[in-house]
């Protein structure tokens, strides 16, 4: 049994510990907003956070987080309103969108540590792969929420929806 906390929800996952937390979340929780990619951590896809970082769930046992507090794209934000959500909406940063929420989650956690990245900082931030080439849109939609987030943006242009949750 392993124990830990999704979206501000206890867990107790009844599976090997060596289960990929990727698997967990889509599999026993129907988490389906984090994505399967490559499976081999190179991709993004599968990013959730976990005890404020990064990670690729993909390449995390679940046995290797007892205990923390995990947080994926279907918990990032209330009414899918978290500014990173609006302002990829307001951008139009969505294509076919499979990479999106791992976008989402990779750029909140910049946001978290950094609240004034550059490009440079969210190129280097953010090294998710996109098939559809969103790289232009992606760095000015950051640096936007990044705006947003420290209240020099009123973001009144932007609207949340539920494709910045689970495209
Ligand atoms: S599916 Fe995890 S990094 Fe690609
Ligand atoms: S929007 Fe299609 S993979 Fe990124």
């Amino acid at each position: 049994m392993t124990r830990f906390t999704v979206n501000n929800q206890p867990v107790e996952y009844q599976l090997d510990p060596r289960t990929p937390l990727l698997w967990a979340l889509r599999e026993a929780s129907n988490l389906t907003g984090t994505k399967y990619g490559c499976g081999s951590g190179d991709c993004g896809a599968c990013t959730v956070d976990i005890d404020g970082a990064a990670v690729r769930s993909c390449q995390v046992s679940i046995g290797s987080i007892e205990g923390t507090f995990v947080t994926t794209i279907e918990g990032l934000s209330a009414n899918n309103d978290h500014p990173v959500q609006r302002a990829f909406l307001a951008a139009n940063v969505v294509q076919c969108g499979y990479c999106i929420p791992g976008m989402v989650m990779a750029a909140a956690a910049l946001l978290r540590r950094n609240r004034n990245p550059s490009e440079e900082d969210i190129a280097g931030a953010i090294t998710n792969l996109c098939r559809c080439g969103i790289y232009p849109r992606l760095v000015e939609a950051v640096g936007r929420a990044a705006r947003m987030a420290r209240g020099e943006d009123d973001g009144a242009d932007t609207d949340a929806g539920p494709a910045a949750a689970t495209s």
